[in-house]
């Protein structure tokens, strides 16, 4: 994996550093735009006096199945690491149930032998279509070819989206779903949903930033212990008569006949977890598959056959089995540099932590070499965010700059999580004060990598802040008659920025003018190339040509 010196570019003289604006993307309008709403003239004045262009950031460009799905943390920031597009989760699983291959494989051999001996066979997932984590045909498909091989009984335990969807569309999921079960139940499959709850209150944290979040999943889907209903639809909309919650947030429930919980996991009993994207799948993972167990009190552990939707941590190989293998990312940038001997550093706060590591990595937990690379984690705050809308980035800052400033890394990068956490919560005021929170510390930041002769990659994953409001088919922002807006929740379709900040004036590169549907897959080359090295011959283009 030797790298070969570039004689056409030479290497920046100081650190080069990719600041991540993960959820700052570049929309066309303003309406709902949190990003133009904010004062940041930190980032306006960079923009507008240094190399600047966009890059894809949603779609094919990024290994999705079609130019209708949005971007997110895993595509973009595999991308970014790996210098290439690799068909992603989202696209695998699909392909893979097409073609019928994942009926073939040993994982689904085992979940289905394990229901025939006796057992039933629960699918527990994020119920959408988000496509960003899951995708509910790809449970369909699960519960007619489980019918179709004769399981006798399943059950669906459903994590509420509200994140990567509307922020109220559970009902929009659940009832035409329990339509879909009454066609597919008889007298041989007996099916029924058994639990669930929203995505954010159980099951599906990340990164460890919050294990009784998963700890309320497993006593609600695996021990149905809490609050019972008859149906998932009774449960939402109590909830919601409740309090003002939206979906991501809504409590745990249980579905009950006369007091008896339908579907609680026991032993003899398969499970099958149906998201593909590993980052919020491996924590429930562990609580499923580890003997010895320290997060939280388990209770006696059933003894089920286990299935992942795909293996969400190629180190540590969790979960052992899966349905469905994950894309193949090799010889990611961090690798490259670690055989070369270029030091390392990353940083983000907690709930983006794995983005600049782990998914940066290729979906790999570990670090390449541990002598040449860096990895910090400042805790993330364990509050709804737009009570907190700057969450760490101070902190950050400040560990960067010394970083910085310790001259020991050559090349470092940050994930500063404001614009789409926020973005995440709906809430337009914090989300703007947000994005002045990061301008403060661009401000803070970039004088520090120019004063030590370094550059600046500033980008972003994908986009979310910059569109706060959800918008109806044609691009236009909804309105009520009254000209109420609906907060819109998830990630968006727009491109994000690419700003090159050096202090180098006689810069001898300038960016192509050439590659118009440049994408996030094409930052690697290019930091290649400032560090003085030619790319590999296959990685994407390199935005920036020697002059
Ligand atoms: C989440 O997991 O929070 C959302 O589904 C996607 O957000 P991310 O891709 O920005 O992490
Ligand atoms: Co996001």
């Amino acid at each position: 994996m030797k790298l070969e010196k570039s004689s056409r570019f030479s290497a920046c003289p100081g650190p080069v550093v990719t600041i991540v604006l993960d959820g700052v993307g570049i929309s066309p309008r303003e309406d709902g735009d949190a990003v133009k709403a904010a004062r940041t003239p930190t980032l306006d004045r960079l923009m507008a006096s240094y190399p600047m262009t966009q890059l894809l950031a949603h779609g094919k460009a990024v290994g999705m199945p079609s130019d209708d799905d949005m971007g997110n943390s895993e595509v973009g920031h595999n991308a970014m690491g790996a210098g290439r597009v690799f068909a992603q989760g989202a696209k695998l699983v699909a392909e893979s149930i097409a073609s019928g291959h994942l009926w073939q494989g040993q994982a689904w051999h085992d979940v289905v032998a394990t229901a025939k001996q006796g057992g039933t066979l629960h699918f527990l997932g994020l119920f959408s279509d988000g496509n960003v984590h899951s995708h509910i045909d790809h449970l369909k498909a699960m519960l007619e070819q489980a019918k179709a091989e004769g399981v006798a009984k399943a059950r669906v335990h459903i994590l509420l989206d509200g994140r990567d969807v509307g922020e109220t569309s559970a009902l929009d999921y659940v009832d035409p779903f329990e339509a879909y079960l009454d066609g597919l139940r008889s007298t041989e499959f007996d099916v029924a949903i058994a639990s669930g709850g929203g995505r954010m209150s159980i099951t599906m944290d990340r990164y460890e930033a919050d294990w009784s979040m998963v700890k309320r999943g497993w006593d609600i889907h695996v021990r149905a212990e809490g609050r019972q209903f008859s149906s998932a639809h009774e449960a939402i909309e109590t909830y919601r008569n409740e309090a003002h919650v939206i979906d991501q947030d809504l409590p745990g429930f249980v579905i009950a006949k006369d007091g008896q919980p339908l579907g609680p996991i026991v032993d003899g009993d398969a499970v099958v977890f149906f998201n593909f994207r590993g980052d919020r799948s491996i924590e429930i993972s562990r609580a499923f598959v580890e003997e010895e167990f320290a997060p939280f009190e388990r209770g006696p552990l059933p003894k089920v056959t286990y299935a992942g939707m795909m293996q969400y941590d190629g180190d540590t190989k969790l979960p052992p089995r899966f349905l469905v293998e994950p894309p193949a990312i090799d010889r990611t940038l961090g690798e490259y540099l670690a055989q070369n001997g270029v030091s390392q550093y990353a940083i983000s706060e907690t709930q983006k932590y794995g983005h600049v590591t782990y998914f940066w990595n290729g979906n790999r937990s570990g670090k390449f070499d541990d002598t040449l690379e860096t990895y910090v984690e400042i805790l993330s705050d364990v509050v709804p965010f737009e009570q907190r809308p700057w969450m760490k980035c101070a902190e950050i800052t400040d560990a960067l700059i010394e970083a910085i400033r310790s001259g020991k890394h050559r090349y470092l990068r940050v994930n500063y999580a404001n614009g789409d956490m926020v973005g995440h919560t709906g809430n337009f005021e914090a989300a703007v004060t947000a994005m002045q929170g990061l301008d403060l510390q661009l401000a803070r930041l970039i004088p520090v990598i120019l004063a030590a002769n370094g550059t600046a990659i500033i980008t972003a994953d994908h986009g979310n802040a910059d569109e706060m409001y959800e918008l109806d088919k044609k691009g236009n922002v909804t309105r009520t008659a009254e000209g109420r807006t609906k907060a819109k929740t998830s990630h968006t379709l727009n491109p994000v920025p690419f700003v090159l900040v050096s202090a180098d004036v006689n810069l001898g590169y300038k960016l192509r003018q050439d590659l118009p549907a440049a994408g996030l897959s094409n930052l690697a080359a290019t930091t290649l190339n400032l560090l003085g090295f030619e790319a590999p011959a296959d990685y994407d283009a390199s935005l920036i040509e020697a002059v």
